[in-house]
């Protein structure tokens, strides 16, 4: 069987009009009115094929083909279509379109399935909202309560649970629509790789072996606001120098840190009153520290709250350091990468098996069930931001693979085949 890719980057092209910030990059924030359009044009093409849809309170899509009659247990592909504020057009929404164009391709083909597929469209991945990335897939995996949605806010005040329910969605039901272990058979999520590994070595494909863990805090400094005349050298206490003091010693500990793969970030930060002649009073910034090994992590946390603690004592600062998301590093299903391996071995594809330093869905989704997935090349490595690209060729091969693993796995005649072949 063939995908259309043709098919793939109509959608493509109609789903990236959808942005808040037109030739600036893709802005699609989760529960706004660019997503709602996205969402839309998705259920409209989930209606065409006369799926069995099923939207959670918290807006996650599941679009399930291969009839009732079938008692296995689905087999999910499919990511997010919400972005990073001016972000690219593929992270995520290239997983979405390849899942969407498979299941139309399977249902021309008429394709005999042992198993349904199931398209699944994550909310919020990127924490655009509130901070927290891969909130769906966390929702939807029952890591969160409704209390607790209804105290976690966004930059406005707003909670979560405010938020969503004002989208329309039936938040209230969510504690009940929890996906438990067992519930369906496996996932594979097509991705971009965001990074340039891919490009570097020449390969047109990533299957993934283990997807990084991420801790982000934020960080509230509050000092004393005065006049940035008179106020002298030694008589301060600033917030703003006690957090560039932080973020520059995590800048210098980590590259030498003992761990190649650890990463640690800034990337948010706020200042009050933020003003040209005003000492501030209050800055509040993020870190973002990520590794495949969680000792990477430990040593971030270590350093960010020593750091933090000496800086507050030296410039008389109060601090306050929240955990504001977390998920662990997590290693993929053996099962799965042995069919994507196997699969690109027959079709010709040169691949690579790799880690993943950017977050997915994909890692809580492996809480539950058995998960894959596969990367294709990011052009020099960009991803959040305008520049990302990737060659239609690699989106090709990749859609390909997942077509190929998804016949492995549910279309009848293949898996005998797999099975034989075992
Ligand atoms: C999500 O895309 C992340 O890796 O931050
Ligand atoms: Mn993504
Ligand atoms: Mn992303």
């Amino acid at each position: 069987m063939e995908i259309k890719i043709e098919r793939v980057l109509k959608d493509m092209e109609n789903i990236v009009a959808f942005t808040k910030t037109p030739g600036k990059g893709c802005t699609r924030f989760s529960f706004s009115s660019e997503d709602q359009q996205a969402r839309d044009y998705l259920l409209a093409e989930i209606k065409k094929m006369d799926l069995v849809l099923t939207v959670d309170g918290f807006g996650n899509i599941r679009a399930r083909y291969g009839g009732e009659e079938l008692n296995d247990l689905p087999i999910l592909i499919g990511s997010h279509i919400d972005t990073v504020a001016n972000g690219g057009k593929y992270d995520g929404l290239i997983g979405v379109l390849a899942a969407l164009e498979i299941i139309r391709v399977l249902k021309e083909e008429n394709a005999e399935l042992i198993r349904p597929v199931e398209l699944i469209i994550f909310s919020e991945e990127e924490g655009s909202n509130f901070g927290i990335t891969m909130l769906g897939s966390k929702v939807l995996t029952g890591k969160y309560s409704l209390n607790e949605l209804k105290s976690i806010k966004n930059g406005d005040g707003k909670s979560v649970y405010d938020v969503v329910k004002d989208f329309g969605l039936a938040i209230d039901n969510v504690e009940n629509e929890v996906l438990r272990k067992h519930e369906v058979d496996s996932m594979i999520e097509l991705h971009i790789e965001q990074g340039a590994v891919l490009e570097t070595e020449k390969k047109s494909i990533g299957i993934v072996q283990a997807i990084a863990g991420m801790k982000t805090y934020r960080v509230t400094l509050e000092g004393e606001s005065n006049h940035a005349g008179t106020t002298p050298m030694n008589l301060r206490s600033d917030p703003l120098v006690g957090a560039s003091l932080v973020i520059a010693h995590l800048q210098s500990v980590v590259k030498d840190s003992p761990l190649p793969t650890t990463v640690a970030t800034a990337g948010k930060i706020t200042c009050e009153p933020n003003l040209p002649n005003v000492i501030p009073q209050k800055v509040e910034f993020y870190i973002d520290a990520r590794d495949v090994e969680m000792e990477g992590i430990d040593f971030v946390t270590k350093e960010l709250f020593q750091k933090v603690n000496e800086v507050c004592k030296v410039h008389s600062l109060k601090c306050h350091i929240e955990l504001v998301g977390k998920s662990d590093s997590k290693q993929l299903s053996p099962r799965i990468r042995k069919i994507l391996e196997q699969e690109a071995i027959k079709n010709g594809l040169d691949y690579k098996v790799m880690n993943s330093g950017a977050v997915h869905d994909a890692a809580l989704m492996s809480d539950v069930t058995d998960v894959g997935m596969i990367f294709i090349p990011s052009i020099k490595g960009k991803s959040h931001c305008p520049e990302e690209f990737s060659k239609l060729e690699d989106i090709k091969d990749g859609c390909q693979l997942l077509l190929h693993a998804v016949e492995a796995l549910a279309v009848k005649k293949n898996v005998i085949h797999e099975l034989q072949n075992r």
